[in-house]
């Protein structure tokens, strides 16, 4: 089922996430509709938070449009180390209308539960390093536009507030 993406300023979306104890059809249920949400709408990644669902489980699809679908679940994950460093445009789902350059790391391990319990590892580099340590932040309340230097920060907010009276 598709759900409701939140959007920034929601508060929602500074909130720290849990992990999940034990997967229960519930939690397959929230991955389903996950995957849902993000292929319809459509993004790369998609962290529980953004629908609302303070559970730390992520998905990504970075295949390109002419590629078949490759979702990555990852439920409690956890980057286990970084090297290097990147600076590419981000976009976030919550964030609409808005892109910028974040710094991040270049290259990722990472390690979290499947749909089965069982413990996955990625190294990661490029794009998928990106979306991992972006829908990560998402389950510690932080966004893409918090790592921007305070006056592109500044600049941002006075953008959204904007956008926000003119919709009123
Ligand atoms: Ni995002």
């Amino acid at each position: 089922m598709i759900r409701t993406i939140l959007t920034y300023p929601n508060p929602e979306l500074k909130k720290k996430s849990v992990p999940v104890t034990i997967i229960t059809d519930a939690v397959r249920e929230l991955v389903q509709d996950m995957s849902d949400t993000m292929y319809d709408a459509p993004g790369i990644g998609l962290a529980a938070p953004q629908i609302g669902i303070h559970q730390r489980v992520i998905v990504i699809d970075i295949s390109g449009k002419d590629e078949p679908p490759d979702l990555i679940v990852a439920i409690n994950p956890e980057i286990v180390y970084a090297e290097g460093e990147a600076y590419e445009e981000e976009g976030c789902l919550s964030v609409p209308d808005y892109a910028a350059n974040v710094k991040r790391r270049a290259r990722v391990i990472v390690k979290a539960l499947d749909l089965d319990g069982a413990e996955q590892t990625w190294k990661a580099d490029d794009l998928l390093a990106i979306a991992f340590q972006h829908e990560i932040d998402h389950l510690d309340g932080i966004l893409f536009v918090d790592h921007l230097s305070s006056l592109k920060r500044e600049l941002f907010q006075r953008k959204a507030r904007k956008a926000a009276e003119e919709k009123r």
